[in-house]
C-alpha cells in the first residue's frame, strides 16, 4: 500500500486549548461588539485569525534564543541574521525592524511622498495604509482571474502587465517611486506570483526606470508553488528559486512573523546603497539602532534559523499540504472557497456562502461570527470592513472578493483540527438559509477600522 503523508517533525511541548458552549460563545461575541479581535484567546478553541507570529518554533530556534547576544551595537545575533539574509535573499544591505509594517514605515518614509502612485498586486492593508497615510495612492493591478474564486489559475497573485504599463504611461515616472509585488498575494487568497510574471514585471520596471520591491512575508510558500507548478523549476531547490526571484528586484520588506517562522520580527533588504542610507535614518528614529531595529538579540538569532528552515522543501510540503488538506475537505462539502488553495490560508467566498446577506450588512463578517458561535473558530473578515472607506468620498469600498480567511498557523495544529474546522463550516453551510440578517457599524476608526470596529446585529 502507498504510505500516507506524515509530517517531518514530532511534538515536544503542547499548549492546552479550551472548549466552550454555543451559549457561552453567543454571549462572548455580543460582549465583544461582534468584533473577533476583541475576544480574549481563552474564548477561542481554534484560532485562525492569522498565521502571523502564531506558529511553533523548532528546537534549533529555541536553542538559538539562549545564545542571543543583547549588545546594543554589533551583536553576534545581528551578524548571524545579516549573513543569513544576504545568503538567502542575495540583497546586500539589511535593516532589522520589529515587524512588517515597521519595515514599510521605514522604507516608505524614505521613498514615498504626497501625490505618489504605488502600483502592485492587491497591497496588504498595512501596506496600503502606509501609502494612503502619506497621501499617496495604491493602484491594484492584479490579474482579473484572482477575483473569481471558481477559476483555476496556478498563479492568481500575478500582476496584469498591460494594466501596469497603462499606469506607467498615465503618470509621470517621478510620481511612481516603486512597484510592490506581494509574494504570496495575501489579499487574493495567499495566491502565488509566477517567476515568469516577476521577470516580466521586472523588465517593464527597468524599461520605465521604476524600482521593483517585494512584500515578501510569504516568500518561501511562493517559491514552493513555483517549484511545484511552474515549468523548469521542479529540479531547483527552494533556496535557488528564492535567490532567483529576489534578483529581479531592488529590495524587499518582510514580516518575518510568517515565513521567518518567528513570533516577532521583520526587516528591509536592499541593493541600493543610497536608499539604504536614507532608510537608516528612519530606522534609527522609529525602530532602534541599525543592528537591532526593535528586536532582541535572541529574536534575531531565532529568525536566522527560521529563514533557513522555512526554505527547506520538506517543511513547505507539510505546510502547504496541510492548508490543501483543509481546502479539499471543504470542497468535498460543497463549500465555495478560493481555488486553487493558497499557501497560508483557505479563503471562504462569503457572498456565495451566505447569498441572503447583502454586502451592506457585511457578509463576510456575518459568516465569521457564525463560525465562531458554531464551533469556537476565529477566522477573519477579508472584505468590506477591512477595505475601509474611500479616503476622498468616505463611502464604503466593496472589494472584488468578500471572504472569510481561515489562516493556518505554522507547525501548530494537527489534521484532526482541520477535520473539526471543516465540520464547523459544513454545519453552518447546512443552515445558511436560516441566516438572513447581518450587522451594522456603530463605531469605527478613520483608518484600519477592522481592528476596533463595533457592530450591532440588525
Ligand atoms: N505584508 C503582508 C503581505 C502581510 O500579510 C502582513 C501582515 C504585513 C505586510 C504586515 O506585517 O503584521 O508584521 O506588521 N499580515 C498579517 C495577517 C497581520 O494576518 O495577514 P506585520
Amino acid at each position: 500500500m502507498k504510505l500516507p503523508y506524515a509530517e517531518p517533525f514530532k511534538i515536544k511541548m503542547v499548549e492546552p486549548i479550551k472548549k466552550s458552549t454555543k451559549e457561552q460563545r453567543s454571549q462572548w461575541i455580543k460582549e465583544a461588539d461582534y468584533n473577533l479581535f476583541n475576544l480574549s484567546s481563552d474564548k477561542v478553541f481554534i484560532d485562525l485569525l492569522t498565521d502571523s507570529g502564531t506558529g511553533a518554533m523548532s528546537q534549533f530556534q529555541w536553542s538559538e534564543m539562549m545564545l542571543g547576544d543583547e549588545s546594543y551595537a554589533g551583536s553576534s545575533s545581528f551578524l548571524k541574521l545579516k549573513e543569513t539574509v544576504q545568503r538567502i535573499t542575495g540583497f546586500e544591505y539589511f535593516l532589522p525592524t520589529h515587524q512588517g509594517r515597521a519595515a514599510e514605515n521605514v522604507l516608505f518614509s524614505a521613498l514615498i511622498k504626497e501625490g505618489d502612485i504605488v502600483p502592485g498586486n492587491s497591497h496588504f492593508d498595512t501596506t496600503k495604509g502606509h501609502i494612503e497615510y502619506r497621501k499617496a495612492k495604491a493602484i491594484d493591478c492584479t490579474i482579473k482571474e484572482a477575483f473569481d474564486t471558481a477559476i483555476q489559475h496556478p498563479f492568481k497573485g500575478n500582476i496584469d502587465v498591460d494594466a501596469l504599463e497603462k499606469v506607467f504611461k498615465k503618470y509621470p515616472n517621478e510620481k511612481i517611486p516603486m512597484v510592490i509585488v506581494t509574494i504570496t498575494c495575501n489579499t487574493a487568497g495567499g495566491q502565488p506570483v509566477s517567476m515568469e510574471n516577476i521577470k516580466a514585471v521586472s523588465s517593464l520596471c527597468k524599461q520605465y526606470k521604476i524600482p521593483l520591491y517585494f512584500d515578501a512575508a510569504r516568500f518561501a510558500e511562493n517559491a514552493y508553488f513555483i517549484k511545484t507548478r511552474e515549468d523548469g523549476y521542479q529540479n531547483k531547490t527552494i533556496k535557488q528559486i528564492v535567490k532567483e526571484f529576489f534578483s529581479y528586484g531592488e529590495g524587499m520588506t518582510i514580516s518575518a512573523k510568517k515565513d521567518g517562522l518567528v513570533n516577532m520580527g521583520g526587516f528591509i533588504a536592499l541593493n541600493n546603497e543610497e536608499v539604504f542610507k536614507k532608510a537608516t535614518v528612519f530606522n534609527i528614529m522609529y525602530e532602534g539602532f541599525i543592528t537591532y531595529g526593535g528586536l532582541n538579540g535572541r529574536d534575531m538569532g531565532a529568525l536566522a534559523v527560521g529563514l533557513d528552515e522555512a526554505t527547506e522543501v520538506d517543511y513547505l510540503e507539510s505546510r502547504v499540504g496541510q492548508v490543501a488538506f483543509l481546502g479539499s475537505k471543504l470542497v468535498e462539502y460543497g463549500i465555495p472557497v478560493q481555488q486553487p488553495f493558497g499557501g497560508h490560508a483557505i479563503f471562504v467566498d462569503a457572498t456565495k456562502f451566505l447569498p441572503n446577506i447583502p454586502r451592506e450588512q457585511y457578509t463576510a463578517q456575518t459568516l465569521a461570527i457564525e463560525l465562531y458561535i458554531e464551533g469556537g473558530i476565529r477566522g477573519v473578515e477579508i472584505g468590506t470592513i477591512l477595505a475601509d472607506r474611500d479616503p476622498e468620498t468616505r463611502e464604503n469600498r466593496y472589494p472584488a472578493l468578500e471572504s472569510v480567511r481561515l489562516a493556518i498557523p505554522r507547525r501548530t495544529y494537527t489534521n484532526n483540527h482541520m477535520e473539526y474546522i471543516a465540520a464547523v463550516l459544513k454545519n453552518v453551510f447546512d443552515k445558511k438559509s436560516e441566516i438572513t440578517t447581518g450587522y451594522k457599524i456603530v463605531e469605527e476608526a478613520p483608518i484600519m477600522r477592522h481592528f476596533t470596529v463595533k457592530l450591532e446585529k440588525i
